[in-house]
């Protein structure tokens, strides 16, 4: 049996840690299909076209290091832009959406563009100042030197161009259920998170 879970929103809401604690509590497969612009986004950054880098992805290329970095999450967002880019990215993130066993996929577009018909979709999202100081506290305990400004910056550069671009724009899907997580904890956005799906597989 295939089940959906979309679970899409802005940088540092919340949705990769709720995504992978989802899948694991109803033991499903999980793909954060944010490393996969990522990884392409990496490889423009090292020079070379997004379409090729796009078209030749495997898996090991969602491994490399450096992924998490800020200027590849900003590649990522650029070269997400790219219709191409993106049609060629489509078919994996369908086909593992269909996985035996359910799947859950968190990203921008999941409910919208990527399955639609997703037995189950959650748009997460939080403040920008709260995404921005969870990001800046994760980059920091990595030893990166950053400020708090420039966190913010990149932030707002992201959800500015994953929300106005034309094709597959970040927006919630008219069927998702709504988390803000600004106000949480991570134990109690997962619980809600949980109890959500939970409510939503029995109606
Ligand atoms: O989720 P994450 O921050 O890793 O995503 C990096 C970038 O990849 C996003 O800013 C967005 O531009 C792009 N992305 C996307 N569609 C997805 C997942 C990520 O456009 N489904």
């Amino acid at each position: 049996m295939s089940f959906t879970i979309a679970i899409d929103g802005p940088a540092a809401a919340g949705k990769g840690t709720i995504s992978k604690a989802v899948a694991a509590h109803f033991a499903m497969a999980h793909l954060d299909t944010g490393l996969l612009y990522r990884a392409v986004g990496a490889q423009v950054l090292a020079g070379a076209d997004p379409l090729v880098a796009a078209k030749s992805l495997c898996p090991d290329d969602l491994k490399v290091s450096g992924l998490r970095r800020p200027e590849v999450a900003l590649a990522a967002s650029e070269v997400a832009v790219l219709v191409d880019v993106r049609k060629e990215l489509l078919a994996f993130q369908r086909s593992f959406s269909r996985r035996e066993g359910g799947a859950v996929l968190d990203g921008r577009d999941i409910g919208t563009v990527i399955c639609p018909k997703a037995e189950f979709k959650l748009f997460v999202t939080a403040t920008v100042d709260v995404r921005a100081d969870r990001r800046y506290r994760e980059l920091r305990s990595t030893g990166m030197d950053i400020t708090l400004e420039q966190v913010l910056l990149d932030v707002l550069a992201r959800d500015a161009r994953d929300a106005d671009r034309a094709t597959a724009p970040m927006i919630p899907a008219k069927d998702a259920v709504v988390i803000d997580t600004s106000e949480l904890s991570v134990d109690e956005a997962i619980a809600d998170a949980i109890s959500l799906v939970q409510n939503g597989m029995k109606s």
